[in-house]
């Protein structure tokens, strides 16, 4: 019998993200730097490490478990980790598996993860315009992120669009957006950008408020408050002249942290308890001291015990520089 996770808020704590790689094929503009220097290898979990360490919160009740990097299927032989845990699906453990991906090697792996069992993937894609595109990813390319959208559904996988809204840049295309992903019959949840390591823009030139986007919506819309919940932070609308779902994240206008229920743990071991907060602890020393997971466990409950209430994210004028050093490629989002 497992004792749940509860944090010393009353949390319950049954979502897991794992970063699997600090590393990504695109570097968009509000995640990192242009010049980003990422992780030794050396220093990388091995991937029977990750799956132990998944394994034991899996063991105190983790029911969601979500891979995401940097891009996590770039990181080598990950299907290999993911066929894995998918043994906790089979035994019922586990509710759910799945990724966030920027989706440039979705063509690839799309068939094998959903033979592997997971059976929705969230895709990062903010605009539709190819020099859009290439704009904020520095680089990457929008063709090989549809192609990948379109091989996951022809394997069977739901695919949810994700959408940073940002100022000046694709604020202009959110409603093509909507249309297009419903169009699909896919659900769109738009996110707030959040002030997370340095990047090389000015975040307030960024940063746009979703009250004031769904303000613009309703305009052309219908929206229609909905209960829908996927165990992630989005609230949910349905767009009644498309028939979709329309998601929004706000931790800057309408923070959500006291219905918080998740963790991250880094490609590296370190289990960071908020998004938003500096508090972490190693989980890479309990689980190389020994082949048993009692210290693990151990070092799991003391941290989960000192859960932060929640991030303190603000975007000003006089707080621009980033309330955090750490990027989101490093705790996944
Ligand atoms: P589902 O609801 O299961 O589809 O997933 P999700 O929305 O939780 O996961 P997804 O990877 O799609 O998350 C989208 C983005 O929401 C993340 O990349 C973060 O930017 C943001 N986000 C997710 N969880 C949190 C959180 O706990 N705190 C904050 N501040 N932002 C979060
Ligand atoms: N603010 C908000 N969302 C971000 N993402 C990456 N960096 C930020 C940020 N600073 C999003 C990506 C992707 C997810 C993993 O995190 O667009 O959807
Ligand atoms: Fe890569 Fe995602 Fe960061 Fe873009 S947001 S650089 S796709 S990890």
């Amino acid at each position: 019998a497992t004792v749940p996770m509860v944090d010393s808020f009353g949390r319950h704590i049954h979502y897991l993200r794992v970063s699997v790689t600090d590393r990504c094929d695109f570097r968009c503009i509000y995640c990192m730097s242009e010049t980003m220097s990422f992780l030794p290898r050396q220093d990388l979990l091995s991937l029977e490490e990750l799956d132990r360490l998944c394994s034991a919160f899996v063991v105190k009740g983790v029911r969601r478990l979500r891979l995401t990097g940097g891009e996590p299927l770039v990181r080598r032989d990950v299907m290999t980790l993911i066929a894995s845990l998918s043994r906790h699906l089979v035994t019922g453990a586990l509710e759910e598996l799945t990724l966030t991906t920027n989706g440039s090697r979705l063509a690839t792996f799309a068939a094998a993860l959903a033979g592997s069992g997971v059976r929705r993937v969230n895709v990062s894609l903010d605009t539709r315009n190819p020099d859009t595109f290439r704009a904020i990813t520095r680089g990457g390319g929008l063709e090989t992120v549809q192609a990948g959208i379109k091989a996951a559904r022809a394997a069977g996988l739901k695919v949810k669009i994700n959408t940073v809204a940002l100022k000046g840049i694709n604020d202009g295309e959110i409603e093509e957006l909507i249309r297009w992903a419903h169009g699909e019959g896919m659900d769109l949840t738009l996110i707030e950008v959040m002030p997370l390591g340095e990047v090389a823009g000015d975040r307030l030139d960024q940063y746009l408020p979703l009250s004031l986007v769904r303000a613009r919506l309703a305009q052309r819309f219908t929206l229609t408050d909905i209960a829908h919940r996927t165990g992630g932070p989005a609230r949910y609308v349905q767009v009644a002249e498309t028939g979709g779902r329309l998601g929004f994240i706000t931790p800057l206008s309408h923070n959500f942290c006291e219905s918080c229920n998740r963790v991250r743990v880094t490609c590296t071991g370190t289990l960071f308890l908020c998004l938003g907060q500096e508090d972490a602890a190693d989980l890479r020393a309990p689980l190389r001291a020994s082949a048993g997971d009692d210290l693990l466990h151990a070092a799991i409950d003391a941290a989960i015990a000192k859960k932060p209430k929640g991030h303190d994210f603000v975007i000003d004028r006089q707080r621009s520089e980033p309330a955090l050093g750490r990027h989101m490629s490093v705790t996944g989002g």
